[in-house]
């Protein structure tokens, strides 16, 4: 949530950070902004809307030029969308300037605090105090990191903070607590940005940050370079009391064009297209030569994991699907109890947990508040928790007992894709690396299950090439109001993430229900051509949850469903019952949702854009949630 650029360097601090801010909008759209640094004093610009509102405003009124700057993108939380909201926010003699992305807890109490002291704050916003407050330490001790460590300790909630001061014209300095925030140096500048997707077109050498830190980024022509630090540029890192801090630096494997649309009209649409590779990606080296699992990064030992009694996973939105998936495959493979819990409700219900759980968190981003919330509370508790995280050095990957990397690569579109398709990969290889480490499977087993896996890959390239009929039934589609999902077993978490798909991108109305509830109240809803989308689960597999199924679509269609059935070739069960078919490879059956999510995904993709919507940027959505 709010995407945030800092630079210096010999560049136009301004195009630098214009183009950072272009690479984070998708965390937040509501409005951006600028400052910059130059001829002695301080410039901004900020303007309500998308990005493209503020290049427009910046040409009407240009910025001096300078080579010291900070952006901001927003996702509004306290203050609507309006241009005074729009960060940065500036002290009342416009020499500070301050961008954030968090929530501040305390700021009613601070602001009431400066309004005594003669401030003049005129947003809605938490952040505005901040730059007061900066005022305030910087005009008593001089310094920027300083002043900005002093403030820190006055804060409560989360936050990542970047400013800069007129008066020292070659500084940007950053703070973070529980809200994310990395360091990118290289050729003689600095970068510090919400995520390395904003620098990585300059620098693939980056720094991670721990919680509770401030980081000062000068520019130093002949200096050592500081921490991490590079020629012309130093890069110094202390906790809020001013203790130097250890840093640890790390090269970005993927590059810039792994950040562009590559020729797609949306990055949901390149990133639907990426999932064949993210797919085979996430299980290179993992298997060894003679078919079993090495994951070597999982630092837990094996002798904890044969210990482990309970399994819990946690995770939000599109996560929670995989995790509800995991819970499947884990207690079909492992016989260990497993739940499945919303990350945002997990620690408010005082979960029972211990040394003997094991806990897994599912996250694209790695900064779900909810999510990481979670996973304190379990490792408080004593219960040892492993991440699946898409994002190197993210804060629940750096606060997990151990991490498994998706290797999804960057994620853009705020409706997740391929992230989902590596996460159920990365369940699968934790629910039998769990059954191989405990033996309640043949080591034959776990490489017959490791074989298809591998093995898939190849038939989501297979559905996507089989895509254009779902389309045209998508655009058919455009004018309904309400698609209800059904599924049974796996294919019920898959029926909530097609309906998840189509709420926050073609915003309709649309539900995911496990198709033996709908008995239950839900049949109501059915009427005359309402389109019901049905996921089939394989007939190969539990023929009785197939026959159910059947049933199921029979008693929907009696009622005037039309129904949209997603079944495997060969199944000719179905057939009767289908207005519309979507083919899908046959997969052993706790794999399915690798293949029978891609239609839901196109399906959502193209009937928002027939309905004229941003597939990117859905409305009041952003990326990365990192607030509670
Ligand atoms: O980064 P995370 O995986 O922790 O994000 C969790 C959810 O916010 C995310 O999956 C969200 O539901 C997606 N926008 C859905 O497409």
């Amino acid at each position: 949530m709010c995407g945030i650029v800092g630079y210096v360097g010999g560049q136009s601090a301004l195009d630098v950070v214009v183009a950072g801010l272009k690479r984070l909008e998708y965390r937040g759209y509501d409005s951006s902004g600028v400052a910059v640094l130059a001829d002695g004093g301080l410039a901004a610009g900020k303007k309500a809307g998308k990005l493209v509102n503020l290049e427009k405003e910046l040409v009407g009124r240009p910025l001096p030029a300078g080579a010291t700057g900070i952006g901001h993108t927003r996702w509004a939380t306290h203050g609507g969308p309006t241009d005074a909201n729009a960060h940065p926010h500036l002290d009342n003699a416009g020499r500070v300037a301050v961008v954030h992305n968090g929530i501040i807890e305390n700021f009613a109490v601070l602001r009431d605090e400066l309004a005594e002291r003669g401030h003049e704050l005129v947003s809605e916003t938490d952040t505005e105090v901040v730059a007061h407050l900066l005022a305030e330490s910087f005009s008593s001790c001089g310094d920027l990191a300083e002043s900005m460590r002093l403030v820190c300790r006055r804060l409560e909630g989360a936050f990542t903070l970047v400013a800069v001061h007129a008066d020292e014209p070659d500084v940007v300095v950053g703070a973070r607590r529980n809200s994310p925030l990395v360091v990118g140096v290289g050729g003689g500048e600095a970068f510090l940005a919400s995520d390395v997707a904003a620098f990585i077109a300059h620098t693939r050498s980056a720094i991670e940050l721990g919680q509770d830190q401030v980081v000062e980024l000068r520019r130093d022509e002949g200096g050592s370079g500081g921490v991490g630090g590079a020629a012309g540029v130093s890069v110094t890192v202390t906790d809020f009391h001013g203790a130097p801090a250890e840093v640890r630096s790390y090269r970005i494997d993927w590059d810039a064009s792994a950040a562009e649309k590559g020729g797609y009209d949306y990055f949901m649409l390149k990133e639907i297209a990426e999932q064949p590779k993210a797919v085979a990606d996430t299980l290179l080296g993992r298997i060894d030569s003679g078919g079993s699992l090495t994951l070597d990064e999982v630092r837990i030992p094996d002798s904890v994991l044969r210990e482990v009694d309970k399994v819990v996973v946690v995770a939000c939105g599109t996560a929670f699907h995989a995790g509800m998936i995991a819970k499947l495959a884990i207690e079909h493979w492992t016989r260990i109890p497993c739940e499945t819990e919303l990350a945002s409700e997990f620690r408010y219900r005082d979960p029972i947990l211990d040394s003997r759980t094991l806990v897994i968190a599912i996250s694209q981003s790695g900064e779900t508040m909810d999510t990481l919330m979670a996973l304190r509370h379990a490792r408080e508790q004593g219960a040892k928790v492993l991440a699946i995280c898409n994002t190197n050095g993210s804060t629940i990957s750096r606060e997990s007992d151990a991490v498994l990397y998706t290797h999804a690569g960057p994620e853009v579109a705020v409706a997740s894709t391929k992230a989902f398709l590596t996460q159920l990969v990365a369940c699968y290889l934790v629910a039998l690396y769990l059954a191989q480490v405990r033996g309640s499977k043949w080591g034959d087993e776990v490489r017959g299950v490791v074989r298809e896996l591998s093995a898939i890959s190849g038939e989501v390239e297979r559905v996507l090439e089989t895509m254009e009929p779902v389309r045209e039934l998508a655009r058919s589609l455009a004018r309904k109001n309400t698609v209800l999902f059904l599924g049974r077993h796996v294919g019920y978490p898959v029926a909530l993430e097609g309906a998840l798909k189509l709420k926050e991108l073609a915003y309709m109305h649309a539900e995911g229900f496990a198709a033996g509830e709908l008995k239950h109240g839900p049949i109501a809803l059915i009427e005359d051509d309402l389109p019901v989308v049905v996921v089939v689960p394989s007939p190969r597999g539990r023929s009785v949850l197939h026959d159910k199924i059947v049933s199921n679509m029979q008693e929907i269609r009696a009622r005037g469903a039309r129904t949209i059935v997603i079944a495997e070739e060969g199944d000719e069960a179905v057939v009767p019952y289908a207005d519309h078919l979507i083919r899908i490879p046959a997969t052993p059956t706790l794999l399915q949702p690798l293949v029978s999510t891609v239609p839901l995904q196109v399906f959502a993709c193209e009937l928002a854009t027939a309905r004229g919507n941003e597939v990117d940027q859905p409305r009041n959505l952003a990326k990365s949630v990192t607030v509670e």
